[in-house]
């Protein structure tokens, strides 16, 4: 390991902390917001969220990939698994594990907005790699600001679909990477 970038007790204390905070701002909703999960990297971090959320909501899930695995992402996005709620007059809010380049976020709000007419929607993620945005996409509720081009593992965070359990983040070294590419190539 490099670099241990948040241990658990720091992840439980920026999920109590986000859960405060979206709990303050979805009190007086209409209908009951929608919570939609980025799978695969968001599963662990929306899992702890959601738990601490005392409000009446929905919980759904989307599937999309930019990174096919590597350490950066493919420029393209492309949607694995459709979500299956009407998001119709409700807030929305994504739940993200990192926004990096912004095309995911800016892909999944056309997508939202092409389908349905939702009240609005925000998006609360992890991590806000802010030094790697090419878009205009803004994080409205975040973990943790990254200033530095890092890449990061653990906690939902993958490389080449390894490391999602690990319950903290951290950066990896070389010789970790290493051992994960002769896992994949099946030496
Ligand atoms: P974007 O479309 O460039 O914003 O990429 C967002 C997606 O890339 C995230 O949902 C992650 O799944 C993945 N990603 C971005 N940065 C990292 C990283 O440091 N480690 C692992 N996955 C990452
Ligand atoms: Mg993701």
């Amino acid at each position: 390991m490099k670099e241990l970038v948040l241990s658990q007790e720091e992840i439980s204390a920026i999920v109590k902390d986000l859960a405060n905070k979206l709990e303050a701002e979805l009190r007086s909703e209409e209908k009951p917001p929608v919570f939609l999960c980025v799978m695969k990297g968001a599963m662990p971090f929306y899992s702890d969220l959601v738990k601490e959320i005392e409000l009446d909501i929905l919980c759904d899930y989307i599937q999309l990939s930019s990174y096919e695995g590597g350490l950066s992402s493919t420029g393209r996005v492309s949607m694995e698994k459709d979500l299956g709620e009407n998001l119709d007059g409700r807030t929305v809010i994504i739940v993200e594990d990192i926004v990096d380049s912004g095309l995911s976020m800016a892909f999944l709000k056309d997508h939202i907005n092409s389908r349905f007419k939702p009240k609005r929607i925000l998006i609360c993620a992890l991590f806000d790699k802010i030094c790697a945005r090419t878009n205009g996409v803004k994080v409205d509720f975040c973990g943790k600001e990254l200033h530095e081009a890092k890449f990061l593992v653990g906690y939902g965070l993958d490389y080449r679909q390894l490391l999602r359990n690990v319950p903290y983040v951290f950066v990896p070294d070389e010789k970790e990477l290493a051992y994960w590419d002769s896992l994949d190539s099946g030496h």
